[in-house]
């Protein structure tokens, strides 16, 4: 971790000095610890969006931006979505190393038995309207688990964190499925024990009390391959929620709401459901040229969502596995979505263009997946609760490994103060 490298900082006014210890990391670019700076110069450092700035150190998931490199406790993102499940990549993100047979056999059993909801929580979901946004919801009954388990929950305890961790993996996509139930006003379906992760949620979602839900094999295999990906992504804007409300000693289940509450927006999570209605309006290939012409027009206020990536700055290694994954999907449906061939020529264009390429804005994860989860007949308001399943074992790995930190301390950003000066306050009859 530490290394014989430092680095000098001096205020040129005050002649103040700091000589900062520089750490390194198994991987990526060296990293100067700044904790002693305004100890030593009475300044503080300013970084919004913590663009260059490291908030915590992590085994859990390696990113190299201008390589396209994404390793999962190690292990490259391609090879994972080849030979893995999500169910035993979430092993992997919680435990740090790929289960044996028996090792996973008991995650698989701890998950399963886990995934019912508590039914008074259902009397949660009949208090929204109808028509409310299904992240709305999932972010509201994931909160409200708070209120079940907090007496069988010790946080000094690492045996009850790992059945926190455990019980969201678990009952995420049972609640997420119960949301999107409740909307369209059917019975909930409790999950089937006999299925394995992906697949019991397909059922939770589609099959109806009549008749049996026939899916084809394809369907879980992409969804399968959706949540390996979405699974982690290190200090994402979601997943430094989590451990900002993690550090203050919260309750998993309400650092979890949290972390759904940030996905929500379309600059993250939020991205897949806002790339699908922007497909949606520019609705015809031969559109897609104004399209291009508005993104780059600053006054327009509109991006080319799907594009870009505060990380990524040649190409986003996730896009590469689902565009692939995403042909397959529409050749095995048997889907021709018109809204596909607005993507590759929006992807084409934007690719070509001396806007898109000076900037280093690539296809993100979101471009594609979209277009997937429409094939999948899973509406457009669930997409980023997708997401959220998906990203749940990243939360709670990060929130593990955070709570298990030693080092940990409470999150607490400076600032830089620009209001007004101290002022001696005015009666209300004389202002
Ligand atoms: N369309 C048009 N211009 C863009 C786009 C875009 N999608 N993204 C960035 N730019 C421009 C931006 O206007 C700026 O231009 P200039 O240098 O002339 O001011 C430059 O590129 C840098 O952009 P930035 O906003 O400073 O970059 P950032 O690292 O802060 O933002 C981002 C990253 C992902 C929020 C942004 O690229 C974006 O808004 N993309 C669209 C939303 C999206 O697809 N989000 C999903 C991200 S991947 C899934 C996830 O991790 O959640």
């Amino acid at each position: 971790m530490s290394t014989n490298r430092t680095a000098n900082l001096s205020d040129s006014t005050s002649g103040k000095s700091s000589e900062l210890p520089v750490l390194q990391g198994t991987l990526g670019a060296p990293v100067i610890d700044i904790g002693r700076l305004y100890k030593d110069t009475g300044c503080f450092t300013f970084d919004p969006g913590f663009v260059s700035t490291a908030s915590c150190r992590s085994a859990i998931t390696y990113i190299d931006g201008d390589e396209g490199v994404l390793l999962y406790r190690g292990y490259p993102i391609e090879q994972l979505a080849k030979h893995s499940s999500f169910l035993e990549v979430s092993y992997l993100l919680l435990n740090g190393d790929l289960p044996n047979q028996k090792q996973f056999d008991d995650f698989s059993h701890e998950v399963t038995h886990h995934t019912m909801m508590h039914e008074a929580l259902k009397s949660f979901l009949n208090g929204f309207r109808h028509d409310a946004h299904p992240m709305a919801m999932l972010c509201g009954v994931v909160g409200s688990m708070a209120a079940f388990y907090h007496e069988q929950l010790d946080m000094d305890d690492a045996e009850h964190r790992r059945l926190a961790a455990i019980r969201l993996l678990a009952k995420v996509p049972t609640i997420a499925a119960a949301c999107y139930r409740y909307s369209i006003g059917w019975p909930i379906r409790y999950p089937r024990n006999n299925l394995e992760y992906v697949s019991r949620f397909l059922h939770m979602m589609f099959e109806v009390p009549s008749e049996p839900l026939e899916l084809p094999p394809v369907a879980a295999k992409a969804l399968d391959l959706l949540f390996i990906l979405h699974a982690d992504h290190e200090q994402n804007a979601s997943t430094s929620t989590v451990r900002l409300v993690g550090s203050t000693g919260a309750n998993p289940y309400a650092c979890v709401a949290a972390g759904i509450a940030a996905l929500w927006g379309p600059a993250h999570g939020g991205a897949n459901e806002a790339v699908l209605k922007m497909l949606e309006e520019i609705g015809t290939a031969d559109q897609v040229g104004k399209a291009v012409e508005k993104a780059k027009d600053k006054t327009s206020g509109f991006r080319l969502m799907g594009f870009g990536h505060r990380v990524y700055k040649n190409f986003d290694p996730r896009a590469t596995i689902i565009r692939e994954m995403c042909h397959k999907v529409l050749d095995e449906l048997g889907v021709h979505d018109p809204l596909l061939d607005v993507a590759m020529k929006l992807e084409e264009a934007a690719l070509k263009d001396d806007y898109f390429v000076q900037r280093k804005l690539y296809p993100n994860v979101d471009f594609y997946s979209g277009i997937i989860y429409k094939a999948l007949k899973i509406p457009t308001e669930m997409f980023t609760v997708m997401f959220a399943i998906a990203r749940t074992a990243g939360w709670v790995a990060h929130w593990l490994e955070q709570q298990a930190d030693p080092d940990g301390k409470i999150g607490r950003p400076r600032q830089i103060y620009t209001g007004a000066a101290s002022r001696e306050f005015v009666q209300m009859d004389k202002r």
